[in-house]
């Protein structure tokens, strides 16, 4: 009974990693809609359109039990928009991140960073107080943090120089827990935790772990695990290797996803 697990591109492999990590025996499918990337300066409806072709790609080819939106702009956007036209449980990385966050807090004052569409959506701040009103939340979009990562540039002066640059003005506000609101950000955890090392830093796919365990799924021996990519692209090849190694890799026409 397989997993489908979609992101605008690469990043969405943290994600993966987790699941594979804690359900070896669950097939696992993952596309990586790398034509397109980013989403994350898109307009809503483009995301909107973009990930319900991912998720309904996934769905018909696959057979897939249940649908992770590993992506935290499509999550932002078409978490609705997929959980009314799949027949399929669907889960996305905002609701697990912001409850971990609300549970890890003891000043109950959070920060969020994430791509411009993703702080400009709101998502995480509405989460948040859906869980705890009294939570205050500190959002900041740091859209040079991508690309960083995707040039393998994971530490070292300029990266801390940016990433300081960003988060300075959140770390001021008091603030003792900061999500990662972005695939790309927990490849940063350490030079993060290197900068600011008082600060609980909270990535999402602890939660999904959690969410998937609770749907019960059959599990295989010698499960799937197999990447789709709408365009090959050096830097996929070179997180994927740092990541999660020799994993069949497949490319796809994009005119396949946009035909259902
Ligand atoms: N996957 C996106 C996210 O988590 C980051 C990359 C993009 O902008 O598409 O928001």
């Amino acid at each position: 009974m397989p997993i489908g697990i979609f992101d605008s591109g690469i990043g969405g492999l943290t994600v993966f990693k987790s699941i594979a990590e804690a359900f070896r025996n669950i097939d696992i499918y993952y596309l990586g809609d790398t034509a397109r990337v980013p989403y994350g300066n898109k307009s809503k409806e483009t995301i909107i359109r973009y990930s319900a072709e991912c998720g309904t790609f996934l769905y018909h080819n696959y057979k897939i039990d249940a649908l992770v939106i590993a992506c935290n702009t499509a999550s932002s956007y078409a978490y609705d928009v997929l959980k009314r036209i799949l027949p399929i449980p669907v889960v996305g990385v905002v609701l697990p991140g912001a409850l971990s966050a609300v549970r890890v807090t003891k000043n109950k004052k959070v920060g969020v960073i994430g791509t411009t569409a993703t702080v400009r959506s709101n998502s995480y701040l509405q989460a948040i107080k859906t869980f705890n009103e009294g939570v205050e939340v500190y959002q900041k979009a740091c859209p040079l943090l991508v690309p960083l990562v995707e040039e393998g540039w994971i530490e070292g002066t300029i990266t801390e120089a940016i990433i300081k640059r960003y988060l300075d003005e959140v770390i001021e506000k008091g603030i003792d827990t900061l999500i990662l609101g972005c695939t790309h950000y927990p490849v940063l955890r350490p030079v993060i935790k290197k900068i600011y090392p008082q600060l609980n830093v909270v990535d999402s796919s602890d939660g999904i772990v959690e969410y998937i365990n609770s749907l019960g799924i059959n599990t295989e021996e010698n499960a799937v695990r197999h990447i789709l990519i709408t365009d090959e692209s050096p830097s996929f090849q070179t997180l994927k290797d740092l990541l999660i190694g020799d994993v069949k890799t497949e490319k796809i026409e994009l005119s396949d996803l946009c035909s259902l």
